[in-house]
């Protein structure tokens, strides 16, 4: 039955007409779209030039039958070796790995089933290169993306962003790293090579045949988004990392799934000690109990194995907090308003990668006091300093919106232009139902939930944090694994929570995107676009 409905979804049986345009466009854009992305152009001289491909394949992820994903393939064109590492036996899509500086070309193809458009989360790049939804293409056309690396080195990656089927496209299987490196971080003596590790974060649900489930269940399981049963790692279902003693490491921790926050803190109580965010390094470490991980964030780790011996594990565990789903997570679970139980509560304890220590090493390296030299923002840069623009995130008729708006392909309010070249404080708060904490149901946070709120085009430093609305017993679970120093392009919003963030819009006019990263609630309509226009 399971299977059966998602075989409806992923289109099986629809004969792929490869290399041909699906000529009834069912966007009815066309003509507005940018056709300059279609082909190469002459004149751009790419340091890597790649060719990716959204397709479906049927590879293996638990014992027994295969799954039927949609995965990126990939093929260098021109570059080097180590600009493109596959994942062996896994549906995430390759790691891109640029320089500073570089000229990339990317040549997207489409070959799914349905429309589709890749988004490089967390890079600054031009509109057209962006991943903007107006911009999805056909099944069997080509995108082409041509920018040059203007990002801090650091840990981005990229996923597919259409209207209404970001949630499932990235579920299926779409998503992939694009790791930045520059002179700066070459600088540094980090771990590199084998001891630079990808942790890719997801939670998936299969069927008895192996088959991914997605939502299948009504409006509220979708207003609570995607929790799945199991975590998989780097895209396969063994949580082991193998990794040697006597050895430092750097895991590029990110969180791929489409709804689910992790609290993360190792099994031998050890701090979690952070080195990047989202937008690369930070000018220094920072030690934390354990560290908050909402759904697109990303988090360079520091792990010092040297005291480790062959055989020894260490866990790194999500620990447990107050729910944040709505209905407490508790009545949800239990089949009431159609929603779905699932056996990984998120508010739950339960393991999400394992280290194993096997082989010795010897990377004897020490962690740096200071990492990338680096100033944030001031406030007094802004021009809005004390007259912030705000945006709240409610939610209204059971829906989630953005200042009581939700998604138009094309509508920008007023509110929501910015001028190029100025520096602006935004002050978003999550104000649960109808404005006011508690909202409809009366009780604390039964109609709350968290919102990962990020913004394309820009990098932001995150000013403050205010709590009075929060939930204490929330706010005490939680509180300590915030890591808001550094550049974010993403920042979760506790349930009645306001932060301030600060940014500047350079060098591209346009249309971007912000909106909840929670992926159900981006589908459903948590999003907008805010327009650069020239001051
Ligand atoms: Cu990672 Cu607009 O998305
Ligand atoms: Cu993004
Ligand atoms: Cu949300």
């Amino acid at each position: 039955m399971n299977r059966r409905k998602f075989n409806q979804k992923l289109g099986t049986g629809a004969v792929f007409t490869i290399g041909w345009p699906f000529l009834g466009s069912c966007n009815g854009k066309k003509g507005r779209r940018d056709t300059r992305a279609a082909a190469v152009s002459q004149g751009f001289d790419p340091d890597v030039d790649l060719e990716l491909t959204a397709e479906e394949q049927i590879i293996s992820i638990l014992p027994g039958q295969k799954t039927k994903v949609w995965t990126f393939e990939s093929r260098l064109i021109s570059g080097k070796e180590d600009n493109l590492h596959k994942l062996e036996g896994s549906y995430l899509g390759p790691i891109i790995k640029v320089h500073r500086g570089q000229k990339i070309r990317i040549r997207f193809r489409n070959q799914l089933p349905e429309v589709s458009i890749v988004h490089w989360h967390g890079m600054h790049v031009p509109e057209q290169y962006d991943g903007h939804p107006k911009d999805v293409i056909n099944t069997g056309e080509n995108y082409v993306y041509e920018f040059e690396v203007m990002n801090r080195a650091g840990t981005y990656w990229f996923h597919p962003h259409p209207d209404g089927r970001t949630g499932p496209q990235v579920y299926y299987g779409l998503a992939g790293l694009f790791l930045v490196t520059d002179e700066e971080e070459q600088y540094l003596t980090l771990p590199t090579g084998e001891f630079d590790v990808p942790v890719v974060i997801q939670d998936r649900t299969f069927d008895w045949d192996n088959q991914l489930v997605y939502l299948t269940q009504g409006h509220m399981e979708r207003m609570n988004g995607f929790l799945g049963d199991q975590i998989l790692i780097n895209g396969q279902a063994n949580q082991t990392l193998r990794l040697k003693s006597g050895s430092v490491y750097r895991l590029r921790l990110l969180n791929g799934s489409n709804s689910r926050i992790y609290k993360l803190g190792w099994s031998d109580a050890r701090p979690v000690t952070v080195v990047g965010v989202d937008g690369g390094l930070l000018a220094a470490p920072r030690e934390v109990p354990y560290l908050m991980l909402g759904p697109a964030e990303r988090t360079d780790l520091w792990v010092d194995l040297r005291e480790m011996d062959q055989g020894n594990e260490l866990i790194m565990n999500s620990l447990s907090f107050p729910s944040m789903e709505l209905m407490g997570g508790r009545m949800g679970g239990r089949g009431m308003m159609g929603g779905k139980s699932t056996s990984l509560p998120q508010s739950s304890r339960y393991p999400v990668f394992k280290i194993q220590i096997s082989g010795t090493g010897s990377i004897d390296l020490h962690l740096p006091d200071q990492l990338a030299d680096d100033t944030p923002l001031s406030p007094s840069a802004a021009h809005n300093q004390h007259n912030p623009r705000t945006f709240t995130f409610p939610m209204q008729r059971m829906e989630w919106t953005i200042n009581g708006r939700t998604w138009e392909t094309y509508g920008v309010a007023e509110e929501e232009k910015v001028a190029l070249d100025s520096t602006e404080v935004w002050e978003l708060v999550n104000s649960g139902s109808s404005g006011r904490r508690g909202g409809m149901r009366g009780g604390r946070g039964m109609m709350q939930m968290a919102h990962p709120i990020h913004l394309h085009q820009v990098q932001f430093n995150i000013l403050s944090r205010n709590t009075d609305e929060v939930d204490p017993d929330l706010w005490d679970a939680v509180k300590e694994g915030f890591v808001d120093d550094g550049w974010h392009d993403t920042v979760l919003l506790l349930p009645g929570m306001r932060a301030r963030i600060i940014m500047t819009f350079k060098n591209y006019e346009g249309l971007f995107l912000y909106h909840c990263h929670n992926l159900e609630h981006e589908d459903m309509g948590m999003m907008r676009n805010f327009e650069i226009v020239a001051g």
